[in-house]
């Protein structure tokens, strides 16, 4: 249907912007804190395993559907099954996952944007590391502010999708994603020198049995691996369908999975070692990338440049990933619906605005924040805000169901011979296609069941262990 669709410029745009889409809060806001509330060691290790047992091969998986179909995750799976096939389920669920996920994660940039604008203006000078705890707490209820900065962070990220793949995402990828891996490098290297990066090490790698809860945690870094390599709900079919058909699905996936782990394990190493050695709690929850960077800056000499340089480097990893969501929901309006790439992102984009609100709302006392806290608390502990609710079922149902649809379908729907082609195509690593297969018939499908039906409390009923 549409004749004009657009096409990376080269692999190495097509690996960037993969990478782009996968690296983002989800590495250097989210890992951290949540490696932190599960325990350090063990949750890595388990991590590590989701994403080269689970995440790896669905990554392949939905860059072969899109390559493959070269359509966005409606028609793409159209193409590739029967009429009216209930696979096309998946499809829908990926619009859907988008504008949910793009209206949380939103309001998340916001915040970094939020925090170019307070260091570039020097506004941590002088305080305290409480004090700058306290920046973050008062950012996070005031629901104006937040409200402004995830408008301005939707403007920026329609105003990318709407120039399109080559000059839009493309584009901005090759720029900042190498500029990020700079920075992240001097931090790390700020870290090591702090004195707290050996307390900082052990409390990322070593074990605290203690506040690993088998089946919550195993849930958490499934979720988190999903979120992490943008699985689950088809970013990478759209993205792999602007992919030449003779492209190599394989080593691309290894290498976006690759940048993608160490980009999270180093924004650990670098973040808990500066808390340490501020003396900080480190149970800091959403705010931990906000307050532990403005401290190292606070007390660095060239703080006062790195600050703003940090900042503005999360919103650009914030903004490469933010438009990979914009863009599924976009490709599938001008693919399905035959509209102008101009219309459908200015819908899709708004559409997000609105649903976002709520979440800009949510760390204050009102209905979306205070209220439906109170009125969660008897089933989720602590209470959940909508941000919460929102981030915790997309993140830990939504994505692992969609990449179970999604590696199911590949695995068993697909027919064997333009499976077997498509993994074979372009690649040297064709011995891996056996491998492949296997994890996605069986250890995905099992794994990812296991999780979500141990996550739910099935096994307390033979087993009378209902934590989760
Ligand atoms: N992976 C991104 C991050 O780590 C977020 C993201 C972009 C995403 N596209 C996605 C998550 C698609 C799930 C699905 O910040």
């Amino acid at each position: 249907m549409a004749m004009d669709r657009g096409q990376w410029g080269s692999r190495l745009g097509f690996i960037l912007a993969a990478a782009g889409s996968a690296i983002g809060l989800g590495n250097l806001w989210r890992f951290p804190y949540i490696t932190g509330e599960n325990g350090g060691g063990l949750f890595v290790i388990v991590y590590l395993l989701c994403v080269a047992l689970v995440g790896l091969p669905i990554m392949m998986a939905e860059i072969f559907i899109g390559r493959t179909a070269q359509n966005s995750p409606v028609g793409a799976i159209r193409s590739m099954s029967r009429p009216r096939s209930p696979w096309m389920g998946l499809g829908w669920l990926s619009v859907v996952a988008a504008f949910v996920i793009l209206s949380f994660y939103s309001v998340v940039a916001g915040w970094s944007m939020h925090y170019v604008w307070l260091s570039a203006t020097n506004s941590f000078k002088g305080l305290s590391p409480e004090q700058i705890g306290d920046v973050f707490d008062s950012l996070y209820q005031n629901g104006g502010l937040n409200l402004f900065w995830h408008v301005v962070f939707m403007v920026l990220t329609i105003g990318i999708v709407i120039a399109g793949i080559k000059r839009g995402i493309e584009f901005w990828s090759r720029i900042l994603l190498p500029a990020l891996f700079v920075l992240l490098l001097v931090l790390l290297v700020y870290a090591m020198t702090t004195g707290g990066f050996a307390t900082g090490f052990k409390f990322v790698f070593g074990f605290h049995a203690e506040k690993f809860h088998p089946a919550r945690s195993t849930l958490a870094a499934l979720g988190q691996a999903f979120f992490s390599l943008s699985l689950g709900m088809g970013a990478l079919i759209t993205y792999g369908s602007y992919l030449r058909r003779d492209e190599d699905v394989v080593s691309t996936s290894i290498i976006v999975c690759g940048l993608d782990t160490a980009v999270a394990l180093l924004a650990a190493m670098i973040l808990f070692p500066i808390l340490f050695a501020a003396g900080l709690d480190p149970d800091q929850s959403v705010g931990l990338a906000f307050v532990s960077l403005p401290i190292a800056f606070s007390q660095m000499p060239a703080g006062a440049l790195l600050g703003p340089a940090f900042f503005l480097l999360l919103t650009f990893a914030a903004l490469t990933s933010a438009i990979s969501l914009l863009e599924v929901a976009t490709a599938y309006f001008i693919d399905e619906k035959g509209w102008t790439r101009i219309k459908a992102t200015l819908v899709t984009g708004g559409g997000t605005l609105l649903l976002g609100i709520p979440s800009a709302l949510a760390g204050g006392p009102g209905f979306f924040g205070g209220r439906l806290k109170e009125a969660t608390k008897p089933v989720w502990e602590g209470g959940k805000n909508w941000f919460d609710l929102l981030e915790y079922f997309s993140n830990n149902w939504m994505l692992p169901l969609g990449g179970l649809g999604i590696a199911t379908f590949v695995a068993w729907r697909v027919g064997d011979a333009a499976r077997e082609e498509g993994f074979r195509t372009g690649t040297k690593l064709g011995m891996l296609y056996w491998g492949w297969v296997q994890l996605l018939r069986y250890l995905v499908p099992l794994g990812v069941l296991l999780i979500l039906l141990n996550a739910v409390g099935f096994f307390a009923l033979f087993w009378g262990n209902g934590e989760g």
